[in-house]
């Protein structure tokens, strides 16, 4: 008799305890996402059903989908806690909160994915104690002996010297020379009639170019001679290396490991002959400021490799960072390059308004002035634009203690993602009210015509207190290390909350200690190669195709820079000048 209670409950019929099933968790979902914080302080957690996994699998599996998904379940949350693999995740949704943990770089730590990208891209386990000498982490391995080398914080200085002055200048004058090279090459100046006009698909055409040119401004010519298949290398390696990252099995997955291999070979050859060339005197080696030689390249790849072998990393390691800097340089700007392509010849009126501002920057009948391009107001709104709009780079850290910060608890060891598409996504920071262009799911080539010396002096700005910070807590601080002071233009005039909002919230090149330092010579590559593109060639759409394939759109299965997800078939011919 007394158990008839629980009796009733068991001869309810299954679709009901499914419907109070799913009641249940939403209500436990809405209690949870309409709290601030948790009991702990920690963001909101996002409610899992597998345990200890919890979203690992979508994370893994479409990230700018579950990060999106996350965002519209909490629509006002400035950070929230995700389960993944056992470990806590916070995904950051506002831009100060952001920009506080970039200025933090001593706690919330890049170090432990420069190991695993040293890792994965092949280094030994030799390599990996090297690097570790000075690395900020959570826990060092008590084995490596710690003399403050600073190994990784130096190399990454060298970086930021190595792509700016005359060094940046250098690799942009190679770059468009090779582009204007190739693009001769492919469309000669007909000497007797009318250019013809060449059906293809422009992304193709983009991506080769824009590959070819950007490597042997990089790397040199000499690689070509004994490797000239490394453009598709490279595109191939772009698809297979998340493999490696996610860690797939080589039992199973054998390909990814494969590309990697080849790559590694390669590049270790490559060395070898630059070294030779040296020995042999092909090329001066006494002059630290030689700028680019046809077997080293750019002096940045010269002075990677010295810098390694100086610490003692392996030929193997070093052919690994050299995958990875060319790696990190195809696929981050060749698809910004291509949206402002696309955009440029999607759109009638704003190729006329950039032929205009080109014209303006003409030295010649095919020459530029490179300064007066990356700053005429149209080109660089169009780039600011397709940065906002078509990249989603993740910014990982890991937190090393625990801290509060904006309100919240963050907990050490747990890591901590800014994904920085949702900020530039974000309605109530870029939509201006009554203007229907500035929503900002649309493309609006005139978003930021007011210029970026903003958004770059806050760049500086929060570079130099993120360097102060990351080097006053560390075992040993040597001179050369110490953040040189850059003079910042002040910030001019009171901003208001909107501009501020706008200024922190643009995050294509992450922030902090790690703030890309490829950004200004992938300002030059874009659009100083756009301006390159527009002088020498013609390109029409051809509708017929556009309809039957649909307009391309920005891939988002992919991180960093988002190519279009399909072809773009246009008709293409030589410019009579
Ligand atoms: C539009 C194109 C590009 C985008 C969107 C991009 C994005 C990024 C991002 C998100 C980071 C990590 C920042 C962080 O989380 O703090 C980064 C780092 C880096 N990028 Fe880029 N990048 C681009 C082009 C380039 C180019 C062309 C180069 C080389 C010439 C380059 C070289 C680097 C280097 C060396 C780092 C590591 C920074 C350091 O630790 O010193 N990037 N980039
Ligand atoms: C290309 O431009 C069109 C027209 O502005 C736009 O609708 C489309 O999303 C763009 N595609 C990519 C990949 O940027």
């Amino acid at each position: 008799m007394e158990l008839k209670p629980t009796l009733s409950l068991y001869t309810v019929s299954p679709p009901i305890w499914l419907l109070a099933g799913i009641l249940l968790f939403f209500a436990w979902r809405w209690s949870i996402r309409h709290h601030k914080v948790s009991s702990n302080g920690e963001p909101p957690l996002v409610p899992y059903l597998i345990p200890w996994l919890g979203h690992g699998f979508s994370l893994i599996n479409d990230i700018n989908g579950f990060v999106e998904w996350v965002r519209s379940s909490f629509p006002s949350s400035g950070a929230v806690t995700v389960q993944v693999a056992g470990r806590h995740l916070y995904l950051i949704f506002d831009a100060k909160l952001a920009s506080q943990i970039y200025r933090r770089s001593d706690n919330f730590l890049f170090d432990p994915f420069n190991l695993m990208v040293f890792r994965t891209t092949g280094g030994t386990k030799n390599d990996l104690e090297i690097a570790q000498n000075g690395a900020r982490l959570v826990k060092t391995d008590p084995n490596v002996v710690v003399d403050g080398t600073h190994f990784m914080h130096g190399f990454h200085i060298m970086t930021k010297n190595h792509l700016s002055g005359e060094f940046l200048e250098e690799l942009t004058r190679r770059f468009i020379e090779t582009l204007c090279k190739e693009i001769d090459r492919n469309f000669p100046i007909s000497k007797n009639g009318k250019p013809e006009w060449r059906t293809m698909d422009l992304c193709h055409l983009i991506k080769s170019l824009w590959t070819h040119a950007s490597i042997e401004a990089l790397m040199g010519t000499n690689i070509y001679t004994f490797w000239p298949e490394i453009d598709d290398w490279i595109w191939e390696f772009d698809s297979t290396f998340p493999m490696i990252i996610a860690q797939y099995p080589s039992l199973l997955f054998p390909k990814p490991y494969k590309v990697r291999e080849e790559g590694i070979r390669k590049l270790i050859d490559w060395e070898r002959m630059a070294r030779e060339a040296e020995e042999e005197g092909k090329i001066k080696s006494d002059d630290p400021n030689r700028l680019w030689d046809p077997y080293w390249g750019h002096a940045y790849s010269r002075e990677a490799s010295k810098f390694y072998a100086k610490f003692g990393v392996s030929e193997r390691g070093r052919a690994g960072n050299k995958m990875g800097i060319i790696w990190g340089i195809a696929a981050n700007a060749i698809p910004v390059a291509m949206q402002v392509i696309n955009q440029t010849v999607l759109n009638p009126t704003t190729l006329e308004e950039l032929h205009s501002e080109i014209s303006r920057c003409q030295t010649g009948p095919l020459s530029l002035d490179m300064g007066k391009v990356t700053t005429q107001p149209k080109l660089k709104s169009m780039f600011l634009e397709a940065l906002r709009w078509a990249t989603a780079s993740p910014s990982p850290r890991v937190v090393r203690e625990d801290c509060e910060i904006g309100g919240y608890r963050f907990k050490s060891n747990s890591m901590v993602m800014i994904p920085a598409r949702i900020l530039q996504l974000e309605p109530a920071t870029w939509e201006i009210p009554g203007n229907e262009q500035s929503k900002p799911d649309l493309f609006w080539p005139e978003r930021f015509l007011d210029g970026d010396q903003e958004h770059e002096a806050h760049r500086v700005d929060e570079n130099i207190e993120a360097e102060a910070n990351h080097i006053a807590g560390a075992p040993s601080s040597p001179e050369e290390l110490k953040p040189r002071r850059v003079q910042v233009e002040p910030i001019s005039g009171p901003k208001s909350k909107d501009i501020q909002r706008r200024i922190l919230s643009l995050r294509p090149f992450g922030g902090g200690t790690t703030i890309c330092s490829g950004r200004h010579f992938a300002t030059n590559e874009i659009l100083g190669g756009l301006a390159t593109l527009l002088l020498r060639l013609e390109i029409e759409v051809i509708d017929e195709e556009l309809i039957k394939h649909g307009v391309p759109q920005p891939d988002l299965r992919k991180q960093g820079g988002l190519f279009p997800d399909r072809p773009l078939m246009v008709r293409v011919r030589r410019r009579m000048s």
